[in-house]
Parts: structure tokens; C-alpha cells; sequence
């Protein structure tokens, strides 16, 4: 089935529970193929504010719920240093299903290309419109890409709100496992302050009135 009849087949989900159960049976592109699972959203209903990811890594795609592994635990520290609640944040991400490639036993993480961000974009809206975050914060070039509808340098526009061409506000900041990928401590402790920074601009414009 081409991506347009599934289009046509299709109703667009009116709750994030339909939303969830839709993502489940997502056949847009091929990741579904080789993940354990479709990983949506996870959030109150109408939190400000809405994280967005790359895609589910290994332990994601086992669990079923997004950030739960080693990133997961680094964007943890970071939400609490910021005084950001992460229950009542809405956490997703751009790609619903794990892409990856067999090292071995392991499963690496591939990341996804444009063709698997822009199929899985009309989630991601749908999702968006649903919750209606006051701002969305893009982690990383996948999302920031999949929000943006085009390529973003993350150090050109990072921590600064700006217009989403589809409406809302959303901020670009760096995905939280690149701060794993740093190997000088100097680096780690720069880049994290940052990204601390980031998350405050973010906390100060979604809790404005
Ligand atoms: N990386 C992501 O982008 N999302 C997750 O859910 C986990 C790791």
C-alpha cells in the first residue's frame, strides 16, 4: 500500500489514546519491521511543555516508553537541575520506532533518515495539536528537523523560541546523548551547563501565563 492510500484509509486519531494505538500499527515506513514496538508519547494530556527526541534506543523499544535508558537517565538529571517536573512534561519523540543495525548480538542505534522523519511527521503534528505544549523543545537535529520541516543547525538557532511553520513555539537544543558521546570532561561540563541553560529558557516561557 503506497503512503497516500494509507493516508486515504486512515482516520486521524482524536485522542492520544487513539493516537497510541494508531502509532502501534503505523505502517508508513519500514522501521515497524524491526522494532519490538512503537513507542508513543507519554504526558499529561495538556502539558506546557513537550520534549521531543530522536527515536526509541535499544531499552526503549523493549520498555515501551521513551527516555528510559542511559539518555533517558542523563535528560532525568538535567530536567530535576533545571526545576523541570518530568510528570508534567509530555516526552516523545520525532521517529516512534527503533531504528537499528546488528553488531553481533547488540543492536545499534542508525539514525533515521529523511524519508522515516517525514513519515512519521504526521504523527508527531497530530500529536502536537493534541496536546498544544505552549513550546515544544526539539533534542537534537531529528527533531529539530521533523518540527522545523527542514534541516536545522542546532548551534545557529539553539535556545531561542521561535515560530514552528505549523504553529506553536518550540526551542532547539542538543539531544542529551551527545553529551555522552563528549569524551573531555571539559567539554561534558560545557555543553551540560548549556543545555541547563536551554532548558530554563524553555521552563520560563511555557510556565508564562
Ligand atoms: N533517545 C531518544 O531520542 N529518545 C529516547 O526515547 C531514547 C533515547
Amino acid at each position: 500500500m503506497s503512503l497516500f492510500e494509507q493516508q486515504l484509509r486512515e482516520e486521524t486519531p482524536r485522542s492520544l489514546k487513539a493516537l497510541r494505538e494508531a502509532e502501534n500499527s503505523c505502517r508508513r515506513c519500514n522501521l515497524y519491521k524491526f522494532a519490538t514496538q512503537a513507542v508513543p508519547g507519554e504526558g499529561p494530556a495538556h502539558a506546557p511543555l513537550m520534549l521531543i527526541g530522536e527515536q526509541p534506543g535499544n531499552d526503549e523499544d523493549l520498555e515501551g516508553h521513551p527516555f528510559v535508558g542511559p539518555a533517558g537517565r542523563v535528560l532525568d538529571k538535567a530536567l530535576q537541575e533545571a526545576k523541570i517536573d518530568r510528570k508534567q512534561v509530555f516526552v516523545t519523540n520525532a521517529v516512534k520506532h527503533f531504528k537499528h543495525e546488528m553488531r553481533g548480538k547488540r543492536r545499534l542505534h542508525k539514525r533515521p533518515d529523511p524519508g522515516e522523519i517525514e513519515a512519521c511527521r504526521w504523527w508527531s503534528k497530530i500529536e502536537r495539536e493534541l496536546v498544544k505544549p505552549k513550546l515544544v523543545v526539539a533534542l537534537g537535529a531529528t527533531a529539530a528537523r521533523s518540527v522545523f520541516e527542514r534541516v536545522i543547525t542546532i548551534n545557529k538557532v539553539r535556545g531561542r523560541v521561535l515560530p514552528v511553520p505549523d504553529g506553536g513555539n518550540a526551542l532547539v537544543t542538543i539531544h542529551p546523548s551527545y553529551l555522552l558521546r563528549l569524551q573531555e570532561e571539559r567539554d561534558k561540563e560545557r555543553e551540560y551547563a548549556q543545555f541547563l541553560d536551554d532548558l530554563e529558557v524553555a521552563r520560563a516561557f511555557a510556565s508564562r501565563s
